[in-house]
């Protein structure tokens, strides 16, 4: 099929990749002119695990291609995805302007029948706007359906959720674009929804939402696990077994970030409360999820008294492991909230060092993370990547003033960090 994906974000980027490697002729639309230049020239704007290899390989092969000008990805192809921003406005409320620039210049260059794929995570009712949109903006007047078809990918994970979804799902309110949905999905051997719009997008709100309260559920737990005495991780492995509940998503923290979780839920209960519903659990979601922070900063407070002039290490930046997106991320947030305190930072994160620079500007970014611990009151731990779990702990104690180690993600032994000599404070443990 002949497809254009507008917008070459995390979602359109990764999607017109994953759909050229099934076979697919692909054209990515971007309006920023400096991210197509570096685009066509092989470069890659995002850290994404196995990314790079598949654009370059796919580019070779001449199924899938870049350009600036939305009238060409239109005119070439059959469908038309839109996979551009939809940010958290002030009120918890999504930026749509966007999505209805990219609907009015889709209708600007149609000239035949087109199908229009809304791939950006939308609050429901959206598809029924795009369709207005295209209809009023279209001066061919040529027919169109709007489809929604959410997308679920994780960033660090993106080419593999792509390639093995768990399900697709396709809103649409006729039948006609069906086949052709059915067909470039095909080769991706995924049970395949086919519903209503509004259910199309309320899935994917649902989905995020539902996730993010199953790690609030593990945090509220973990406090009372602390209160109690209990292990959290023993918890969640407990109850995770059943099959009902799964052992996924569980791992309490300092609570969840990143550019879907905390935007997706503020406008899940905005939308929910426009069309007349208070939506009061997942507003709890949120107040678990702040309070997630300040009660670990709390564990660094009473351990370590004042924070003024005291320098403290922190391993990890990023949002969560094998991404270098440091957006809305507990880490950074974390750390803004210990050099208001007065804390000295010396960080490292294995790909997100770049990217945090302009968000901590007065820190200093160590490159081995074996080196980070060197002259620090305390150590933290605030985001889950793998290879902490490696840091060589005795040369860590050895360069430190006390070996205090906080760790927001529960990657060491509690009972070993014991045995070697640490303070050691984790989470629900
Ligand atoms: C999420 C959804 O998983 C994905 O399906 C959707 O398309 C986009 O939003 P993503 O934001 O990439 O994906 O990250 P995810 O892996 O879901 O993690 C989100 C946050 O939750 C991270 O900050 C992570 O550290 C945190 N998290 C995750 C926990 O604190 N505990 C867990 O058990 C899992």
């Amino acid at each position: 099929m002949k497809l254009t994906i507008i917008g070459t974000g995390y979602v359109g980027l990764v999607s017109g990749t994953c759909f050229a490697e099934v076979g697919h002729q692909v054209i990515c639309v971007d309006s920023d002119a400096a991210k197509v230049k570096l685009l066509q020239a092989g470069g890659i704007p995002i850290y994404e695990p196995g990314l790079e290899e598949l654009v370059r390989k796919n580019v070779a092969a001449g199924r899938l291609s870049f350009t600036h000008s939305t009238a060409e990805g239109v005119e070439k192809s059959d469908v038309i995805f839109i996979a551009v921003p939809t940010p958290p406005q002030p009120d918890g409320s999504v930026d749509l302007s966007y999505i209805e620039r990219v609907a009015r210049d889709i209708a600007g260059a149609m000239t035949s029948y087109k199908i229009v794929v809304d791939k950006s995570t939308v609050p429901v009712k959206t598809g029924e706007k795009v369709a207005e949109t295209i209809q009023r903006y279209c001066p061919a007047k040529v027919e169109f359906d709007v489809v929604s078809n959410p997308e679920f990918l994780r960033e660090g994970f993106a080419v593999g959720d792509l390639m093995k979804p768990d399900r697709v799902v396709i809103g649409t309110r006729s039948p006609r674009p069906v086949a052709a949905m059915r067909e470039i999905y095909t080769p991706f051997q995924a049970p395949i929804i086919v519903t209503d719009i509004n259910s199309a997008e309320l899935i994917k709100h649902a989905a995020n939402s539902f996730l993010a309260l199953k790690i609030s559920y593990i945090n509220a737990i973990a406090t009372v696990c602390e209160a109690a005495g209990a292990n959290v991780q023993e918890v969640a492995q407990g109850i995770g077994l059943d099959e009902r509940i799964g052992r996924r998503f569980l791992n309490a923290g300092i609570g969840f970030g990143g550019s879907c979780f905390p935007k997706d839920l503020s406008a899940f209960i905005k939308i929910a409360e426009q069309i007349g519903y208070d939506f009061k659990l997942l507003k709890e979601v949120q107040h678990i999820n702040a309070d997630q922070m300040e009660r670990f900063l709390k564990k660094i407070t009473d351990t370590l008294w004042v924070l003024k002039d005291k320098t403290i290490g922190v391993l990890g930046l990023a949002f969560k492991q094998n991404t270098d997106d440091v957006r809305s991320s507990p880490a950074i947030a974390l750390c803004q909230r210990l050099i208001q305190e007065g804390a000295t930072l010396r960080v490292h994160d294995p790909k997100g060092m770049d990217k945090a620079r302009a968000l901590l500007p007065t820190a200093t970014y160590v490159e081995d993370m074996n080196a980070v611990a060197e002259g620090c009151d305390a150590l933290v731990v605030a985001t889950e990547w793998e290879e902490f779990k490696q840091l060589d702990l005795a040369r860590a104690k050895k360069g430190m003033t006390h070996p205090i180690l906080f760790d927001g993600r529960n990657l060491f032994d509690p009972a070993e960090m014991v045995r070697l000599g640490w303070i050691y404070k984790s989470v629900g443990r």
